[in-house]
C-alpha cells in the first residue's frame, strides 16, 4: 500500500460559493470576525451609487503579515484550538461567506503599522488552474475602496467585497437592490448583535455612516412583557440556559415595535426558540418540528443560550444560522413549549364558556361539541332573556333563528386574517343613554333580576355593565322612573 496525494480542483472554490448564505448571515459572519478581534467599532461600508462593493471596517487588533495568510487559507483555523468565547467555528467564514456573495474578496489589515493586502479572486483562481492568492503592493492598495481608512490607523482590518455578481443576481437596479438590502441588514444586524450593541462595553456597527440600534426579540424594556421561569438544563456538565418569554397583546405594542420586521403579520413566523452562542443570535423562531407556528401561540419566544462546547452535539452549521437540538433536550423543550405556549394562548382565547359564577357573562359562548366548536349568542345573558321575554310566543322562535344565524355566519374567517394582521379592532363604547335603554329593558322583562338590590351586584360580571363606573346611579334612575 501506498500513499498518493489527491489535491482538490480549483472549482472547489466555486462551489464553495453556494453552501447557501444568505446575504444577511455572509455579513453577520464578518462582523463576527471583527468583534473577535475586539474591534470597538465597525462600519459596514456599501458602494450605493453603482453598487461596486460593500466593505467592512474594523478597528480590531488586525493581523500581522503570517496571520493574514493564514486567515486566508480555507479552514485555517480548527474548531479545536480556540478560546471558548470566540465566534468563529470552522476557519471558513471569511471566505466562503464573502465568496458566496462576490468574485473578489481583498483583506487589508493593520497590525503594528505593518500594512498587508491579500486577495482571492475567483477568476485569477480559474484562469491560473491554481489555488494562488494576489498579494497587493501599495499601488494597488489605493484603488481599493476605504483603504485610506485603514491606512491612517493604528491596528485594524478592512475587508472588501467587489464583482458582487451572487449578491446582485437577477437585480434590474443594482443600486436599489444594495439600498433594500442594507435595510433588511440593518434590523438582521440590529437582531443578531444585540447584546454586544448594548450595556456596559459596548460595540458600534455604522452601515453608511448610521448607527445600528440593539433589537431585543424579546421586547423585556416592555413592562407588559411575561418572563417565564429561567431555567438551567445542564447535559453532560455543561449548561444550557432556557428563558421563556409571553410578549405583550398587539395592542400592547408601541407603534414603533409594531413597525418591526419581526412583529405586526409576522409575529406567527417569528414565535419560538431563539438560539444564541457566547451571546450571538443564530437561529430565530421556529420550535424544532416540536410544536407547530399556531396563530395563538405566537407571542411565545424562548431565549436558549448554548456554550461553544456543544457545537456538534447542536449541529451547528458553516453558516452559523441554523441548529437542532440534541435528543436529550427535545423532551425537555416539548414541557417548555407547552407551558409558554399555554400563557400566549391564554391572553388570546375568548372563556366565554366559563360557567363559574365568578366569572363574565358575556354576550357570546364558545361551545365545545364533537371534537369541534361553534359560537353562540348567549340566551342567558339578561339582556337577550329580557328580550325574549318581552316578545309574543310567535315572535319567540324567529328571535331564536335570527340569533342562531348571527352565530353561524359571524364572518369568522376575515376576523382571523385581521388578527392575525395584528389590526387594531374598533369598538364603540355604549353611551350612558343606550345602557340606560338596555337597563329598561331588563326592568321591564320582570324576572328575578327585576329587583334593583340584587340586579347591581348581578350586572357587574356582565358585557356589557360590567365596565361601567357608576352602575348603581344607572339603575337607580331608571328604576325610579317607573314610581
Ligand atoms: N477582522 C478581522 N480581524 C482580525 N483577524 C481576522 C479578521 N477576520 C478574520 N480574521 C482572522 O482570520 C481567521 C479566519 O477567519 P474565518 O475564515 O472567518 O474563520 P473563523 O472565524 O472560523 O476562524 C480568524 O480566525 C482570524 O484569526
Ligand atoms: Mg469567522
Amino acid at each position: 500500500m501506498r500513499d498518493e496525494i489527491l489535491v482538490p480542483g480549483v472549482e472547489l472554490l466555486e462551489s464553495m460559493r453556494s453552501v447557501g448564505y444568505s446575504f444577511d448571515a455572509a455579513v453577520a459572519d464578518i462582523i463576527d470576525n471583527s468583534i473577535a478581534a475586539n474591534a470597538k467599532h465597525i462600519h459596514v461600508l456599501a458602494d450605493s451609487v453603482d453598487a461596486t462593493y460593500i466593505a467592512f471596517l474594523d478597528d480590531g487588533e488586525g493581523m500581522s503579515d503570517d496571520e493574514a495568510r493564514h486567515a486566508l487559507r480555507l479552514a485555517g483555523t480548527s474548531g479545536n484550538m480556540r478560546d471558548s468565547r470566540d465566534l468563529g467555528r470552522f476557519g471558513l467564514g471569511l471566505k466562503t461567506a464573502s465568496l458566496s456573495q462576490c468574485r473578489r474578496l481583498s483583506v487589508l489589515t493593520v497590525q503594528k503599522g505593518v500594512l498587508t493586502g491579500l486577495q482571492w479572486d475567483l477568476d485569477h483562481v480559474l484562469s491560473t488552474g491554481s489555488w494562488s492568492i494576489r498579494v497587493l503592493d501599495q499601488d494597488d492598495i489605493s484603488q481599493i475602496p476605504h483603504a485610506g481608512q485603514l491606512e491612517s490607523s493604528v491596528s485594524g482590518t478592512l475587508v472588501v467585497w467587489q464583482s458582487l455578481d451572487y449578491l446582485l443576481a437577477g437585480a434590474h437596479d443594482p443600486s436599489l437592490e444594495v439600498a433594500e438590502r442594507l435595510a433588511s441588514l440593518r434590523h438582521h444586524l440590529g437582531l443578531v448583535f444585540q447584546r454586544f450593541l448594548e450595556g456596559r462595553g459596548a460595540i458600534r456597527i455604522d452601515i453608511n455612516g448610521v448607527r445600528v440600534d440593539a433589537i431585543d426579540p424579546f421586547l423585556e424594556g416592555n413592562s407588559k412583557t411575561q418572563p417565564g421561569p429561567h431555567e438551567n438544563v445542564v447535559i453532560d456538565g455543561h449548561v444550557v440556559s432556557v428563558e421563556p418569554f409571553t410578549l405583550p397583546h398587539p395592542s400592547a405594542l408601541t407603534a414603533r415595535e409594531r413597525r418591526r420586521p419581526d412583529f405586526g403579520a409576522a409575529m406567527r413566523e417569528h414565535q419560538g426558540f431563539y438560539v444564541y452562542r457566547n451571546r450571538r443570535l443564530i437561529s430565530s423562531g421556529g420550535w424544532f418540528g416540536l410544536a407547530k407556528l399556531d396563530e395563538l401561540s405566537k407571542q411565545s419566544r424562548v431565549r436558549v443560550d448554548i456554550p461553544p462546547e456543544l457545537d456538534h452535539q447542536w449541529q451547528l452549521d458553516i453558516k452559523k444560522s441554523r441548529v437542532e437540538p440534541p435528543q436529550a433536550f427535545r423532551s425537555r423543550f416539548r414541557q417548555i413549549i407547552e407551558h409558554v405556549t399555554g400563557a400566549s394562548k391564554r391572553m388570546h382565547r375568548f372563556r366565554g364558556r366559563s360557567q363559574s359564577r365568578t366569572e363574565t357573562t358575556h354576550l357570546w359562548q364558545v361551545i365545545e361539541e364533537r371534537g369541534g366548536y361553534r359560537y353562540a349568542v348567549n340566551r342567558a345573558h339578561p339582556m337577550i332573556s329580557g328580550l325574549e321575554a318581552q316578545l309574543p310566543p310567535e315572535k319567540r322562535l324567529l328571535l331564536s333563528q335570527t340569533l342562531q344565524d348571527l352565530a353561524t355566519y359571524f364572518p369568522a374567517p376575515d376576523l382571523y386574517m385581521r388578527m392575525a394582521d395584528s389590526q387594531p379592532q374598533i369598538t364603540t363604547k355604549v353611551s350612558d343613554d343606550e345602557l340606560r335603554d338596555r337597563l329598561r329593558a331588563i326592568r321591564d322583562a320582570g324576572g328575578s333580576l327585576a329587583d334593583p338590590d340584587s340586579l347591581v351586584p348581578a350586572l357587574r360580571r356582565v358585557e356589557p355593565f360590567n365596565t361601567v363606573g357608576n352602575l348603581q346611579g344607572l339603575v337607580m334612575q331608571v328604576w325610579e322612573e317607573n314610581e
